[in-house]
């Protein structure tokens, strides 16, 4: 469409009839396009803030946000509507925007960490040697509440109080943009006695809370999918009963959240930073669910299957990355990305899991 001053009278007589929503969206986007600010701004003013879809109201954010980079009404305005509507989305485009037109913000290209390396204790301090933004990748899974042997948190609460405070170090470390990928699922407490329910907690549901609540925001939920006879029979119960509500299937799938650190710019820019050459072979899944069989160790009540790992390391870091596991028990992620060309990161607490990861060839630091 024109530019002409007609033109933009029958455009705004079309946004007025009776136009579906991509219609309508078009006609906005086409009024943003004119250059007579004038009446593109009292257009605006008059309608942004009346009861259209979303859709159609993004676009006169859009318009307000490119128009303010030479007219201070449309930043009033671009303002006004951030105020009004307290959008998420909104807010992302007015983040974007602000990027571009900074070009301040540079992503790490040289790390300071060259060798696999060994952090011994609460991740929670020794995180704090690691300078910013020096991780590509973090992979991990934190203790299940009380669900295994080596936690002991005082409540649920506080459990979540202290993931929440490793999350807050993961995010430091962690490079703009990249990914923090965390295997969880829900856990049962024992029952104290048989008068007494015991309590199932959704981990993975309440990882969403404190994960976005740390910066990272949701991009994918993957299905770890494990052989039935693997897992812990449940089902038992029912199956001689047949009573309805006794219903308790195997749970034989656990969570693989997949987060990105909030970054004001799109995965392209974290993609560009590498060579173009650099490619994964054909091998793929093609779906959210990955079907893992789990693995046991003599040394440690729950290891990541290498498998699992394999697949993390591929999908979501490049070969020579520094990836993190902040929880890494037996090690199982350092081993296999040390295998994949990647420079691992491991954080372990416990005495005896420490001892068996210096047989591993880290640098203590
Ligand atoms: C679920 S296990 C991880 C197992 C690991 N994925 C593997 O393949 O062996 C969690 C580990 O985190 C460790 N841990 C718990 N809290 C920690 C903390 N605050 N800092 C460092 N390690 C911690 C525990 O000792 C345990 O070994």
């Amino acid at each position: 469409m024109g530019a002409d001053g007609e033109n933009l009278e029958y455009l705004f007589e079309l946004f007025y009839a009776d136009l579906d929503i991509d219609l309508k969206r078009e006609v906005v986007s086409s009024i943003g396009r004119h250059k007579q600010n004038d009446k593109v701004f009292d257009f605006l003013s008059s309608e942004a803030f009346k009861n259209h879809y979303m859709e159609v109201i993004y676009q006169m954010f859009r318009t307000a946000l490119y128009k303010s980079k030479n007219d201070d009404r449309f930043l009033a305005l671009k303002d006004k509507m951030l105020q009004f509507y307290k959008n998420e989305f909104m807010q992302k485009m007015n983040d974007y925007y602000n990027f571009r037109q900074s070009k301040k913000l540079k992503l790490t290209k040289k790390t300071e960490i060259l060798k696999p390396t060994l952090l011994c204790g609460d991740n929670r301090q020794t995180l704090k040697k690691i300078k910013d933004r020096q991780i590509k990748l973090i992979f991990t899974s934190p203790p299940y509440y009380n669900a295994k042997i080596y936690s002991d948190y005082k409540s649920y609460d506080a459990y979540l109080l202290a993931m929440k405070e490793s999350l807050k170090e993961c995010f430091r470390v962690l490079d703009d943009g990249r990914f923090i990928i965390i295997n969880v699922s829900p856990v049962i407490t024992k029952r104290a006695g048989r008068e007494f329910e015991s309590i199932r907690y959704p981990i993975h549901f309440d990882f969403h809370k404190i994960l976005t609540e740390s910066g990272f925001y949701f991009i994918d939920e993957i299905i770890w999918i494990k052989p039935e006879f693997s897992v812990p029979n449940r089902i038992g119960g029912y199956i001689q009963s047949k009573k309805p509500l006794s219903y308790k299937p195997n749970c034989i799938t656990e969570s693989i959240l997949v987060y990105r650190k909030n970054a004001p710019f799109l995965l392209d820019k974290n993609i560009n930073e590498y060579d173009k050459e650099l490619k994964n072979d054909d091998t793929i899944d093609s779906t959210n669910c990955w079907y893992i069989s789990p693995k046991s160790d003599k040394n440690h009540p729950a290891v990541f299957p290498e498998e699992l790992c394999e697949k993390v390391l591929k999908y979501y870091s490049f070969k020579g990355d520094v990836v993190c596991d902040p929880f890494a028990g037996s090690g199982t992620f350092g081993k296999v990305a040390k295998k994949m060309e990647r420079i691992p990161v491991l954080c372990e607490q416990n005495k005896t899991y420490i001892a068996n990861l210096k047989k591993g060839g880290y640098i203590e630091i």
